[in-house]
């Protein structure tokens, strides 16, 4: 039988307690990795993974989580920088303060999880990043400048990454969503929803766990294995 070749390899998931986080989780879980995750509530615990809490935004507590981790479970395989918010507004009104909320959560906290991490795998030799970015960052997307800026900004820091990590056996790569049916579609009313709805090809919204797959290949040493640098779209041909 052919495996993705993750059994027992240590994955650390940002903002794992729900939505397309939790389906990391649970698939990774499935696919028999040693799964941690970290959480800002303590709402919706994934069974079978260890639960850390913290918060992307504070580098401290970043570098206990890669510690806790490896003590706890081992040497890190697999980072999935997933943890983001969003904080929509048209440009005349969006606040300095939701400004810098968004990007310190998607842009600063990527850059968070990362530091403390990547040296231990370049020294190892070994290592997968995936970066969960979106739909917005490439094309753009009304009320959601500091969101796109953002993504796009994690899209840069990847393919950068990816140029200085693949001396050291480290591959970096990013998943970018579509509209996926989690709590962030929350805020969208109906009327905005449905004019999005008629945008996608596909006629509907992603699941959750539709993006988890893809995360599944990046993290694969089997199945991506000379993958790097690259943007996976998983957006029902929203934008191609
Ligand atoms: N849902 C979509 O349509 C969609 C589309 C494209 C990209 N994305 C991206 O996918 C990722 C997951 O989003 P989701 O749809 O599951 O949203 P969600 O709101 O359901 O989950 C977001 C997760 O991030 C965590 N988080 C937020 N701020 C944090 C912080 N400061 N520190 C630690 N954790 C924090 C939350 O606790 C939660 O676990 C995000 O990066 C989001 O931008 C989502």
């Amino acid at each position: 039988m052919t495996s993705l070749g993750l059994e027992d390899q240590v994955v650390l998931v940002t903002g794992g307690n729900r939505g397309i986080g939790a389906a990391i989780v649970n698939l990774m879980n499935s696919l028999g990795a040693k799964v941690a995750y970290t959480y800002r509530s303590s709402e919706n615990p994934q069974v079978g993974a260890l639960a850390i809490s913290a918060d992307v935004t504070e580098p401290a507590g970043m570098e206990a989580v890669t510690e806790k981790v490896e003590e706890k479970l081992g040497p890190i395989y697999g980072v999935v920088a997933n943890a983001g918010i969003t904080r929509d507004n048209f440009f005349p009104k969006l606040t300095a303060a939701n400004w810098d909320a968004v990007i310190d959560t998607n842009l600063k906290g990527v850059y968070n999880t990362l530091q403390p991490v990547i040296p231990k795998m370049y020294e190892r030799r070994c290592g997968s990043i995936v970066c969960i970015t979106s739909i917005s960052g490439e094309r753009g997307n009304l009320g959601q400048t500091n969101y796109a800026a953002s993504k796009a900004g994690t899209i840069g820091l990847i393919k950068s990454l990816a140029l200085e990590a693949a001396r050291y056996g480290v591959r970096a790569n990013a998943v970018s969503p579509g509209f996926i049916e989690t709590d962030m579609l929350t805020p969208i009313s109906d009327k905005v929803k449905q004019r999005i709805l008629s945008e996608i090809p596909m006629g509907r919204f992603g699941k959750a766990s539709e993006v988890a797959w893809a995360v599944a290949f990046l993290l694969s040493p089997v199945a991506s294995s000379y993958v790097t640098g690259t943007v996976v779209r998983v957006n029902g041909a929203h934008h191609t």
